[in-house]
């Protein structure tokens, strides 16, 4: 036993330095990993701790501290005082700190936090809401799962092991989409989603409101959309396209609700990014307005999967009243900076028959070249009135890889889904980008080749070391490197009919995402991943009540 404890110990000396000290880290088991970690030796214990917040904190991280401090009151038994003293920072003294003390500290980047634990104390620095909802999302990896979940412990000493973490993320938009039309997710699901976005620092929720097969917006001025448009007579049975159950199904969100999200989203650090999808994947609103389409219908809303050929009709006028006024109300129910007018898979052939719209096309003098046609030419007016009415009140748009056929307006933000190369092209013409190539970021995609043993995937074939694996800005050159703002994943919902199911598609690929939008290339490490995620991850997921695919 002697022998083999020296052979240990003489293998841990000749290890190379870097190499020890990367398998010193693995001790914590925190995604997305931090960019510093320095283990120290023992543990800080937190049930009964004192908490100390400086004042120069702003109201929703001391509230959202302050909830941390009552969560582990709660499970524990043993009562966490919390207090915002005046002059804090200044009456600290290294060696005398007792408990977590949260200090503003106006040094550090707006995402970035540092925590420095031991044995006595926890310290947490950082500038910014979402830099110290950063640093609990840290702690709470940190800590026993229990703080994950709603049952007292009385034995539970929350013990934090003694570290230092330096933690800055790599990209500014880290973003996560749900698609709630094609199946719908109730306030309470879309509010879990949320949460274990947060829990992995994400912050920008693509929120696919409207489409094909069911408007979710309630907009005052038009309640036809949702008397009408949230409703279609049945689903696909299964995966066959010609099938119906004959059920009728949707449901909708009202501005109530939609407000409700924003605000629940916004103490996690989430900005809400709404989509309205146009010109083409409009047959919700053609339904309950068929004038604004090139036939005048009669329209339905789809019981089918797929692209419909019918599109709203940009030779008239009154089409883009309707646009304006659905925007309008939608501006008022959403603060983001960033509105998504959709602009993916329009097919032309009805503008190419309608009158109307090859007069709007003679009259703006629009021509066929660069080896587009004229009426992709005509979206990209759609495009440009609909960026210029956002643009004049405040918002940018972000529209999908589509928007780049024909000309773009500057100031618009590409989102490349078919692959990378929209990405390059738009992010090489200036534009600025937000990588989610279908190749790598279609949480709807199959996780195993084993397609038999798993629930409905769309398709293809995306296992989680391949998300893991994602590097965005691989051949790109460094002017183009700046032109990205970040990544997303997607989760469409043709074939995901429960949250049961969404859970699956997004867990634990969920977890690879955030390591490729938050770390820098070389904190990656899969073997480290992968034991993160069975050791601390997927008991988190059990505590908090997620499905997700174990491995
Ligand atoms: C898309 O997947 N149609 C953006
Ligand atoms: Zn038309």
């Amino acid at each position: 036993m002697k022998r083999l404890f020296t052979i240990i110990c003489l293998a841990g000396l000749l290890l190379p330095a870097n190499l020890s000290a990367k398998k010193q880290e693995t001790v914590v088991n925190v995604i997305p990993y931090p960019q510093s970690v320095e283990i120290g030796k023992g543990s800080f214990k937190a049930s009964g701790a004192n908490f100390n917040c400086d004042q120069n904190i702003d109201a929703k991280s001391q509230k959202a501290i302050k909830e941390f401090a009552d969560k582990i009151t709660f499970i524990s038994g043993r009562t966490c005082s919390f207090a915002v003293p005046v002059g804090l920072a200044n009456s600290l003294s290294d060696g005398k700190m007792k408990g977590f003390v949260f200090l503003k500290d106006d040094s550090l980047a707006p995402e970035e936090y540092y925590i420095d634990i031991q044995k006595k104390s926890c310290l947490v620095k950082a500038s910014s809401h979402a830099g110290f909802l950063h640093s609990l999302a840290t702690l709470k990896q940190l800590t026993g799962t229990s703080i994950f979940g709603n049952t007292v412990k009385p034995d539970e000493k929350f013990l934090f092991p003694c570290v230092k973490i330096q933690d800055k993320p790599r990209f500014a938009y880290r973003g996560m989409h749900l698609d709630c039309s094609r199946h719908f997710f109730s306030v309470q699901e879309v509010k879990k989603y949320l949460d274990v976005m947060a829990l992995h620092k994400l912050n920008r929720f693509h929120w696919h409101l409207t489409d094909d097969q069911g408007w979710r917006v309630e907009i005052k001025k038009y309640p036809r959309l949702t008397e009408i448009g949230a409703f279609r007579n049945g689903t696909v049975i299964k995966k066959d396209w010609n099938s119906n159950d004959g059920i009728r199904y949707g449901g909708y969100y009202t501005q109530e609700q939609m407000r409700d999200i924003v605000a629940y989203a916004d103490n996690l650090g989430i900005t809400v990014i709404p989509e309205i999808d146009l010109p083409g994947h409009m047959m919700g609103a053609l339904a309950a307005y068929p004038e604004l389409g090139c036939t005048g219908g009669p329209y339905q809303v789809w019981t089918r999967w797929g692209i419909s050929d019918q599109v709203l009709c940009p030779g008239k006028d009154a089409m883009f009243t309707f646009l304006e006024d659905v925007f309008t109300e939608l501006m008022d129910i959403f603060p983001s900076e960033y509105i998504h007018i959709g602009g993916d898979e329009c097919p032309k052939s009805e503008w190419e028959k309608c009158p109307e719209c090859q007069t709007r096309i003679k009259q703006l003098g629009i021509k066929a070249s660069n080896g587009h046609t004229a009426e992709q030419y005509l979206q990209s007016y759609v495009t440009a009135r609909i960026q210029k009415f956002l643009n004049e009140h405040g918002r940018k748009i972000i529209g999908w890889d589509e928007i780049l056929e024909g000309e773009l307006a500057k100031g618009a933000t590409v989102m490349s889904w078919r692959g990378v190369k929209g990405g390059i092209q738009a992010s090489s013409m200036g534009f600025d980008v937000i990588m989610t190539p279908n190749t790598y970021c279609y949480f709807d995609y199959y996780q195993s080749q084993d397609k038999d043993k798993e629930p409905f995937g769309i398709g293809g074939d995306l296992p989680l070391e391949k998300v893991y694996g994602y590097e965005p800005l691989e051949g790109l050159d460094q002017e183009q490197q700046k032109h990205i703002l970040g990544v997303q994943a997607n989760l469409w919902t043709e074939y995901i009919a429960t949250p049961e199911h969404l859970e699956y598609m997004l867990l634990p690929r969920l977890d690879a995402l955030s390591e490729v939008q938050w770390c820098n290339p070389d904190r990656k490490d899969p073997e480290r991943f992968k034991t993160a995620l069975k050791d601390k991850l997927f008991k988190i997921y059990d505590t908090m009540g997620y499905n997700y695919r174990n491995f």
